[in-house]
């Protein structure tokens, strides 16, 4: 099991080229898009703050978090905190006996095998792939006879964030008999043009393939049904409520931003009316049973960034990473809003959280600007106490920021038109945060390589810097509109705290406590870049960390937190690896943690995205609390060339979309690198896969 695998590719982010190409337009490659000089935390604790005084502060936040059961009071806390302890529980030995409840599989080793790989007593179908009907009308998938009007009624490609979410009576009047029970949503990131069309030439595409993309971007919305007596599910063809939303599906630009000058174009002089959603990656599933959606690496869609003179806009395209000439995918060939010599504010009008109704499929979906633009991995939702909507975000860059929103107004719990109407509106209003961290050790403890510091843990404080509220700015020479066109440079402004790419942002629904995905970043302390931090604390970052914090009394509007690191990822035998305190010779290796879910348990579920321990990407679970606390378990892996998205864990069942599988330097329809899922003589199809026990109890137990 601890035998070197050997390495796929020499990438810096673990990944093949090709996927580096398609996925983020070769972001990599580029010079970091944050060139601040903005102080990073290392700064901050050298500098301006005593030890005495962080102390004091974390001590305080450690006391009130506490009190709210769920702070992050120092070594050793997280057994103290929720998680019902069974008879495994040696609070001052090692850990024997089991692992914890709806962990208990038999891990499933590293390995690059071109399959999808699940634990012993476990098995698995594939819910619906690209290019299946999911409309009326839609014709069965012909890989030699696509059109974009096909394409346009049947499961879009790369399929990323997944949701489930509940079909009541209502609607099951609705499903003429199918049996639908669930409503999946699934989020279309990009498209892998070598991989969908034979004979690609990507010097010329043709329109064809081009509008096959368009409509091969965007969402699904797809009823499902589940067998009766295993977790297998099955796609519902032709459901009133399924919908594909598209790169050009109508959206409404809603929140304090909509109808800035800096969003309007040619095409719309309104700045309210925006065509399509652009690689969007995760997301989020709110209280009021609607899907959010971030829009992330948009950059790589617009082109001619290199022609563009003036300096002020030169430099918001450089923040965001947009750069060069022709478009890796040719767009601005067949619709010049793309070209940004053509149509200077299309580029604003994408970077965003949308709003989905998968209830309603005639609603039309909205781009909310209260929230921010920049690269948005995911828009994870929760509710105050008090019904106030609290929204994370991570921004997936190198050297980026994470962000929450705090709606001005509260949730209503009544299902009438209007309180529906109230709760779309919910994220039209509030105050945009970006999250600066304070480390409580000495600078001089933090030596790059991961070795803890003398008080045994990598931790602090942190707190909420506002950006924005409505139309009031807070950051001196900003107007509120160019906050939330250019929150990226707002956030610059605000002194946040840059971190190794922070993807996706979850909130335990047991402790309260929230947990940050922070991926990779090998730029990390190499010449003129940042150095290592308390809460980034290894240069040359191959393998991420993952975050634990604590609002300030557990109220997810509170100004201030405590964090600490819960994983510091990589080879359990590297010395500078940290999983939660457990016993290192335990656990399962971990490399790039990129989405990440709960089960009922409370357990943190996180799948990987470029794994650079040699083996193939995969989805692991680990116990947040109790004595099992730090013990990391895979489960299963994807096939060659794929990242695990999407994991959903319901009690019988686990969902994972299968992303860009085959995609490998060298890769094309005519020489695929895999022929997952239905074997040689088949293309290779991004696929939503469901994984349950055989034996029909619950996951894990
Ligand atoms: Fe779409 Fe940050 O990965
Ligand atoms: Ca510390
Ligand atoms: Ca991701």
């Amino acid at each position: 099991m601890r035998k070197p695998l050997p390495l796929l590719t020499a990438h810096p982010t673990g990944r093949s080229a090709m996927t580096c190409r398609y996925r983020c337009g070769d972001a990599c490659f580029h010079e970091v898009p944050n060139t601040s000089t903005n102080e990073y935390a290392g700064d901050v604790i050298a500098r301006a703050l005593s030890r005495r005084s962080v102390l004091r502060a974390g001590a305080v936040l450690g006391v009130a978090a506490a009190a709210a059961s769920a702070g992050i009071a120092g070594p050793g806390a997280g057994s103290a905190v929720a998680a019902p302890q069974g008879k495994g529980h040696h609070p001052h030995g090692g850990p024997h006996g089991k692992p914890a409840k709806g962990l208990r599989f038999e891990p499933v080793a590293p390995n690059t095998a071109d399959t999808v790989t699940v634990p012993e007593g476990y098995g698995q179908n594939v819910v619906i792939r690209w290019g299946e009907p999911v409309l009326r009308g839609a014709p069965d998938f012909d890989p030699t006879r696509q059109s974009a009007k096909a394409q346009a009624g049947q499961f879009g490609y790369n399929n990323d964030f997944l949701t489930l979410l509940p079909l009541d009576s209502r609607h099951h009047g609705h499903s003429h008999g199918h049996g639908a029970d669930q409503l999946l949503v699934a989020n279309h990131e990009y498209t892998d043009e070598e991989l969908m069309f034979a004979g690609y030439d990507p010097e010329q595409p043709t329109r064809e393939q081009v509008e096959i993309a368009w409509a091969a971007h965007g969402l699904s919305v797809v009823a499902v049904a589940g067998e009766r007596r295993t977790g297998a599910l099955h796609a519902v063809p032709r459901h009133p409520l399924n919908r594909r939303v598209t790169a050009t599906t109508e959206f409404q630009v809603t929140g304090p931003a909509a109808g800035s000058a800096l969003l309007r174009t040619k095409a719309d002089p309104s700045g309210r009316r925006v065509l399509g959603t652009l690689n969007n990656c995760s997301g989020g599933t709110t209280p009021w049973g609607t899907v959010l959606s971030g829009e992330e690496n948009f950059n790589q869609y617009f082109a001619n960034a290199e022609r563009v003179t003036d300096p002020e806009r030169a430099a918001t395209l450089k923040r965001y990473g947009i750069s060069g000439g022709a478009s890796g995918r040719r767009w601005e060939e067949f619709d010049e809003r793309f070209d940004l010599t053509a149509e200077p504010n299309e580029v604003h009008r994408f970077g965003w959280v949308v709003e989905l109704d998968p209830y309603d499929p005639d609603s039309t979906p909205r781009k909310h600007t209260a929230l921010g633009r920049f690269k948005h991995e995911a828009a994870q939702p929760r509710l105050s106490r008090d019904g106030h909507a609290v929204v994370y975000m991570g921004d997936d860059e190198r050297f980026d920021y994470f962000y929450k929103f705090v709606s001005k107004n509260r949730m209503r719990r009544g299902k009438s038109a209007e309180d529906r109407r109230h709760n779309l509106s919910l994220l039209d209003e509030g105050t945009l945060y970006v999250a600066k961290l304070t480390g409580d050790s000495p600078a001089d403890e933090i030596d790059g390589a991961g070795t803890l510091p003398e008080d045994g843990e990598f931790d602090g404080s942190g707190r909420w810097i506002p950006l924005a509220a409505g139309d009031r700015s807070f950051v001196p020479g900003m107007t509120a509109e160019e906050v939330y066109v250019f929150t990226r440079l707002a956030a610059d402004k605000a002194g946040a705290t840059k971190m190794d790419r922070p993807e996706d942002i979850e909130p335990s629904p047991r402790t309260g406590r929230v947990y940050v995905a922070l991926t990779n970043n090998t730029d990390r302390g190499k010449d003129g870049k940042p150095g290592p931090d308390e809460a980034n604390p290894r240069n040359a970052n191959k393998h991420g960390q993952v975050l634990e914090f604590a609002e300030r009394r557990n109220d997810p509007t509170s100004r201030t937190f405590s964090w600490r690191l819960f994983l510091v990822c990589g080879d359990p035998q590297d010395p500078g690896t940290y999983f939660g305190g457990f016993p290192k010779d335990q656990v399962s290796p971990i490399s790039c943690p990129d989405n990440v879910t709960f089960d009922d348990y409370g357990n943190l579920w996180i799948s990987t995205d470029g794994n650079k321990l040699g083996s193939h990407d995969g989805l692991h679970g680990v116990a947040t609390a109790g004595p099992r606390r730090g013990e990391v378990r895979q489960f299963l892996t994807v096939p060659t060339g794929a990242e695990t998205c999407g994991p959903l864990v319901q009690d019988r069942r686990v969902l994972v979309a299968v992303q860009h599988p085959g995609e490998v330097d060298g890769a094309s329809v005519e020489k695929p690198a895999s022929t997952w899922p239905d074997g040689p003589g088949h293309y290779v199809r991004p696929a939503v896969v469901a994984v349950w026990p055989e034996d029909g109890s619950h996951v894990g137990r």
